[in-house]
């Protein structure tokens, strides 16, 4: 990919249009912020709903190092405040996500409580089920599709990432359609597709909350061999993580997990799709290359495109005097393209040093991604059973992208065998 050479003040960052204008010129116009105005303030756009009154702006954080610097420093940076461009009530902030907006010392002892359900030692008692699904949802494609062709989002990255987070979870298989339509409303907010209401985002968030503080509640009561038991049982200096504290957790566990996984994934296929020299690479020593090529596919595409911060004091940033209360938007799609780090930024290459790290899954701090290593075992073992039976798959025409600035996400894209 080649960004556009875009004009420093041609463009609005809070202007959902921008959003829609194609890969190139977004990243057009990050390349020229990162090399004319490192640090800038934007106006911010009216959210979803007008009952929500307009925020006082940002300072959009771009380079790689200003994003580690930010990320890094909890307490000068807090995300108690928010960490989407909008202001919510904190309650609902809260509410949808859970430990993402909190600060220490509340984000500690949650973190540290669900952090038992993502040891080394559950995530490879999840890979068994990553493999037996991956296999599935191959079988289904060479069984159920005469023609050879069907959307690569519905039958391959949707379902996995999901089940394997319902399965983890204890979550009976007649349950996840629901959990996976309640997913896209709070993801896809602000894509007229999935929902166009604030009410249709609640209720949403309410219907999941509900559903998982009833599990919990179950599983306090009646153990199980599932990841719900073990954070509903886990106890740090003797406290534990309540039923409605879990309904949150579980709506963050759920969105975060699911759709940027699934996002990865289908951006993974097209890329490899486009780029047939990258793909013989990886194929051809698949261990040998899979940590590299994995991170390439979640740096070049970056699900997540940013979180905010709010600055706790006075302080500086990339040169920047930044003042007590304002916010500050890491761009993670920027950093990951920074030519200040990554040697030829937009080159697709699957056998990338991991030094600089990318920043797709955050750029370290309290916060990094929870389920990071879940994430690329998931995609990596997607990958390989494509490489095994499924040599020939590829995908068809451009993908149909979701209008977002928060996930990059595919929504369609077709694909042949
Ligand atoms: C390719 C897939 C994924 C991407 C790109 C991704 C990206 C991210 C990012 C950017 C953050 C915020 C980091 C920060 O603020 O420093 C995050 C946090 C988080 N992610 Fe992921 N994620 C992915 C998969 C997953 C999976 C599979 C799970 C769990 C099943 C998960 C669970 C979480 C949780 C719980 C947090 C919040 C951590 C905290 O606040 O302490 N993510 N993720």
């Amino acid at each position: 990919m080649t960004p556009a050479d875009v004009a420093l003040g041609s463009f609005d960052l809070s202007d959902p249009l921008f959003w829609t204008t194609s890969r190139e010129y977004r990243e057009g116009a990050f390349q020229t912020l990162r090399n004319e105005q490192p640090m800038s303030f934007w106006e911010e756009f009216e959210f979803i709903d007008p009952q929500f009154p307009r925020g006082p702006g940002y300072w959009a954080v771009v380079n790689h190092e200003d994003v580690w610097h930010v990320s890094r420093n909890p307490q000068l940076f807090a995300s108690g405040r928010g960490v989407n461009i909008g202001d919510l009530p904190i309650e609902i902030a809260e509410f949808f996500g859970s430990m993402i907006a909190m600060d220490d010392p509340r984000h500690f002892r949650l973190r540290s409580i669900v952090s038992k359900g993502f040891t080394p030692k559950e995530v490879a008692r999840v890979e068994e089920y990553v493999k037996i699904k991956a296999a599935g949802v191959v079988d289904r494609l060479l069984s159920a599709f005469p023609d050879r062709e069907c959307d690569f989002v519905l039958e391959v990255a949707a379902p996995m990432p999901l089940q394997i987070i319902c399965e983890m979870m204890g979550i009976p298989q007649e349950d996840e359609d629901q959990i996976f339509r309640w997913t896209n409303v709070i993801l896809g907010a602000g894509d007229p597709e999935f929902t166009s209401t604030f009410e249709d985002l609640f209720a949403a968030g309410m219907g999941m909350f509900q559903y998982a503080q009833a599990l919990g509640e179950d599983r306090l009561a009646t153990p199980r061999d599932d990841l719900t038991s073990v954070m509903m049982h886990a106890e740090v200096d003797g406290d534990r993580i309540s039923p409605q504290e879990f309904g949150s957790f579980f709506i963050l566990l759920v969105v975060a997990g699911n759709e940027t996984t699934r996002n990865a994934i289908s951006h993974g296929m097209h890329l490899l799709t486009i780029h047939p020299d990258q793909r013989e690479l990886w194929f051809n020593d698949f261990e040998g290359n899979n940590r590299t090529a994995v991170d390439e596919i979640v740096r070049y595409s970056t699900p997540v495109i940013y979180f905010r911060r709010t600055a706790m004091e006075d302080t500086v940033v990339g040169g920047q005097k930044i003042e007590a209360g304002q916010k500050l938007v890491m761009w993670y799609n920027s950093a990951n393209r920074d030519e200040k780090v990554f040697t030829e930024p937009n080159k697709f290459d699957v056998l990338r040093s991991l030094q600089p790290a990318q920043v797709g899954f955050g750029s370290g701090g309290p916060h990094f991604c929870l389920g990071a290593n879940l994430a690329r075992r998931e995609i990596s073992v997607m990958f390989n059973e494509i490489r095994l039976r499924m040599p020939t798959l590829h995908t068809v025409g451009e993908p149909d992208y979701l209008q977002s600035n928060f996930i990059h996400g595919i929504k369609r894209m077709r694909c042949a065998w």
